[in-house]
C-alpha cells in the first residue's frame, strides 16, 4: 500500500491545534464519533481533519479490509503462515450459524463443545461435580491467552461471580503456584490445565506441581477427578493423566489471544454461570454483527482502528495507552498489550517482504484514577506525545456508593480535556502573581505549563456487564484485525515468541551446572557465573 498521502497528512496535522478544529466547526464532535450497540466511541479530539479521515477511510478500502474480514468470517485460512482458518468469531456466533472449514461445517462442533463446557461448568456451581466435596476453588493454570482472557474477565464481571473462588497461575516463578496453593483445601480444589498446546513449559511445570499438591492432600489415586483441561491437544492431555471426560478442545482455528470465548473460559463460565457467559458471548456477537454491516464511518471497530493507523503510522506516535476508568479492568491492558502487540508486532508482510511502515504501536496502560498518580505526569509535560485510549461506563454497580463513581466519571473526562486543553504561560503565571514575582515567577510558570494538544479517544458504555465486555472485547480483536489487514501483516502468528522460548531450554542445563557456559556470549556467560556464585 503507498502510505505517502498518509505520511503528507500526519506530518500536516503535527502542529494543527484540536481547540482550533472544533472552532472551526461546531458539530464536529457529533461527527467524529460512533454510537454503536449502546456504546459510544468519541474521537473528536484528535488531530485527524475531515479531509484525514477520508484518506484513511480510502485507504482501509484500498486495502480489501473487507473482503479479507468476510473471508475470516467464511472460514478461510486467512493465517497464511499457519495455513489456518481464524474463527474465533465462531466460538460467538449464534445458534444458527453454518461455518464450513475444509468443506465441513465447524458449528455442530463448537456448540457440542460449547454445551459440555456450560453443563460442567454449572455442575462444579451446583456441586454435582463434587470430587471430594463441594468446589470452593479453582486454579487455572496457563499463560498468554490462556491466562489473560480469562483473569481479566473473571475480575472484570466480579458483581456477577457467584460460584467459587477462581485463582489464576501463570508464571513459571514458583512463588506464583505456591502463594497461590497456600491455604487452598485439595479436596475442594479443581485445576485447570489451560494450555491449547499442552506442551508450553511454565503451564506444564506448573501443572506438574499443582499435580504433586493435589496427590499428597486427596491421594494419588484420586488426583485425576481434580483436574481438566482445556486443550487442542487431546494425545497430551492423556498422557497427563486427565480423563477425557474433562477435556474441553478446541480447533487450531482458534487462536490463544482470542480463545476466551471458548474451553478457555471454563473458569469464567464457572465464576459467572452459563447464563451470563452466554450473555458475555451475545456481546461478541453483536459487535461482529455491528463490524460486518456498518459502513466505515459508522463503524465503531474501523474507526477505533483507523484513529490507531492516524496516531501510529500517520502522526508517528509509537505508544498507545488504554486507560479503563473501572477497577475491575485493571487486567484489560495486559490482556490488550497480548492482543495487539503479538498480533501486530511484526516487520514482515504477508508476502515475505520488509514492512514498508512501523508494525503496530507499543500498548501499556493502567486503570485510572490509579495511573493519574503515576505515569500521568509524563503524559501531560513530556516531550513524547502519547495517544490516550479512555474508558468509562456511565454507571457503576456500586450503587450505595455512586458518589464515588461520579468522582471516577469527572477525573476520566477531565483527563482528556486537560490533555487537549493543556495551561499556557500566560494562565500558569496569573495563577502564580503574588506568591512569586521577577525571574523567579517567570521559572515558575514556566514549570506549570501545560503544552496541550494531546490526542485521546473515549469509549463510554453503560454498564459493565457480561454483555458489554463482549462487545469491548470483540471491539478491540477487529480493530487488531483492521490495523493488521492495512499494515499488510498476518495478526494471527506470533514466531516472534519462538527465539526466546528455544534459548531458554538450551540454558536450562548451563543454569543448573549440568552443562558450562562454552558457546555462550560473554555477557550470558558471566550472568551465569554471578548467579552460580551467589546460590548457597
Ligand atoms: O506466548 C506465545 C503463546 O503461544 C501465546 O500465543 C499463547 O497464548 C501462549 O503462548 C500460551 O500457549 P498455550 O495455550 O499453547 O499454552
Amino acid at each position: 500500500m503507498d502510505w505517502t498521502a498518509l505520511d503528507t497528512a500526519g506530518e500536516a496535522a503535527r502542529d494543527r491545534s484540536i481547540l482550533d478544529l472544533f472552532e472551526a466547526d461546531p458539530r464536529r464532535a457529533a461527527k467524529f464519533a460512533v454510537e454503536a450497540g449502546g456504546l459510544f466511541f468519541d474521537y473528536s479530539k484528535s488531530q485527524m481533519s475531515a479531509e484525514d479521515r477520508d484518506l484513511l477511510v480510502s485507504l482501509y478500502e484500498a486495502a480489501g479490509v473487507s473482503a479479507r474480514r468476510e473471508a475470516m468470517f467464511a472460514g478461510e485460512k486467512i493465517n497464511e503462515t499457519e495455513d489456518r482458518a481464524v474463527l474465533h468469531t465462531a466460538l460467538r456466533a449464534g445458534d444458527d450459524a453454518v461455518i464450513p472449514v475444509d468443506g465441513a461445517d465447524v458449528m455442530p462442533g463448537v456448540r457440542k463443545t460449547r454445551d459440555a463446557m456450560l453443563g460442567f461448568a454449572e455442575d462444579v456451581r451446583s456441586g454435582a461435580y463434587a470430587p471430594g466435596g463441594k468446589i470452593t476453588d479453582v486454579v487455572n493454570i496457563g499463560i498468554g491467552g490462556s491466562d489473560l482472557g480469562p483473569v481479566m474477565a473473571v475480575e472484570a464481571l466480579k458483581p456477577y461471580g457467584d460460584g467459587p473462588r477462581c485463582h489464576f497461575v501463570s508464571n513459571v516463578d514458583g512463588a506464583h503456584v505456591n502463594d497461590t496453593l497456600i491455604g487452598l483445601n485439595p479436596g475442594s480444589t479443581l485445576v485447570i490445565v489451560a494450555s491449547k498446546t499442552f506442551t508450553t513449559i511454565e503451564t506444564m511445570t506448573n501443572a506438574r506441581t499443582a499435580r504433586e499438591w493435589l496427590s499428597r492432600g486427596v491421594g494419588a489415586d484420586r488426583v485425576g477427578q481434580h483436574f481438566v483441561a482445556l486443550s487442542s491437544n487431546l494425545e497430551k492431555t492423556a498422557d497427563f493423566g486427565i480423563d477425557e471426560s474433562r477435556v474441553f478442545g478446541f480447533e487450531d482455528w482458534v487462536g490463544g489471544r482470542y480463545s476466551v470465548w471458548g474451553p478457555i473460559g471454563l473458569s469464567l463460565a464457572i465464576a459467572i454461570g452459563a447464563e451470563a457467559f452466554r450473555a458475555f458471548l451475545a456481546g461478541g456477537a453483536a459487535m461482529d454483527l455491528h463490524f460486518r454491516a456498518a459502513e466505515p464511518v459508522e463503524n465503531m471497530p474501523v474507526m477505533l482502528a483507523l484513529t490507531g493507523i492516524w496516531h501510529n503510522q500517520g502522526m508517528g506516535f509509537a505508544t498507545r495507552a488504554v486507560l479503563p476508568y473501572e477497577q475491575r479492568l485493571v487486567h484489560l491492558p495486559a490482556y490488550l498489550q497480548q492482543l495487539e502487540m503479538e498480533s501486530n508486532g511484526k516487520s514482515v508482510a504477508m508476502d515475505g517482504t520488509a514492512l514498508d511502515v512501523p508494525s503496530g504501536p507499543i500498548v501499556w496502560g493502567e486503570p485510572g484514577t490509579n495511573g493519574q498518580h503515576a505515569f500521568y505526569q509524563l503524559i501531560h509535560q513530556g516531550t513524547r506525545v502519547v495517544p490516550c485510549e479512555f474508558m468509562v461506563g456511565a454507571e457503576g454497580h456500586e450503587e450505595a456508593l455512586s458518589h464515588h463513581h461520579d468522582l471516577l466519571v469527572a477525573n476520566c473526562l477531565a483527563q482528556s480535556e486537560a490533555l487537549m486543553r493543556g495551561r499556557n504561560y500566560e494562565e500558569a503565571r496569573a495563577r502564580l502573581e503574588g506568591a512569586f514575582e521577577g525571574s523567579e515567577l517567570d521559572r515558575q510558570a514556566r514549570h506549570r505549563v501545560f503544552p496541550g494538544n494531546g490526542p485521546s479517544t473515549t469509549l463510554v458504555y453503560p454498564k459493565l456487564t457480561p454483555f458489554v465486555l463482549g462487545q469491548i472485547l470483540a471491539l478491540y480483536e477487529h480493530r487488531v484485525f483492521v490495523e493488521g489487514v492495512m499494515l499488510g501483516i498476518n495478526s494471527f502468528d506470533q514466531w516472534g515468541v519462538e527465539l526466546g522460548k528455544e534459548l531458554a531450554s538450551s540454558l536450562g542445563p548451563v543454569v543448573t551446572g549440568e552443562q558450562g557456559t562454552e558457546g555462550k556470549d560473554p555477557s550470558t556467560a558471566a550472568l551465569i557465573r554471578f548467579i552460580h556464585l551467589n546460590r548457597g
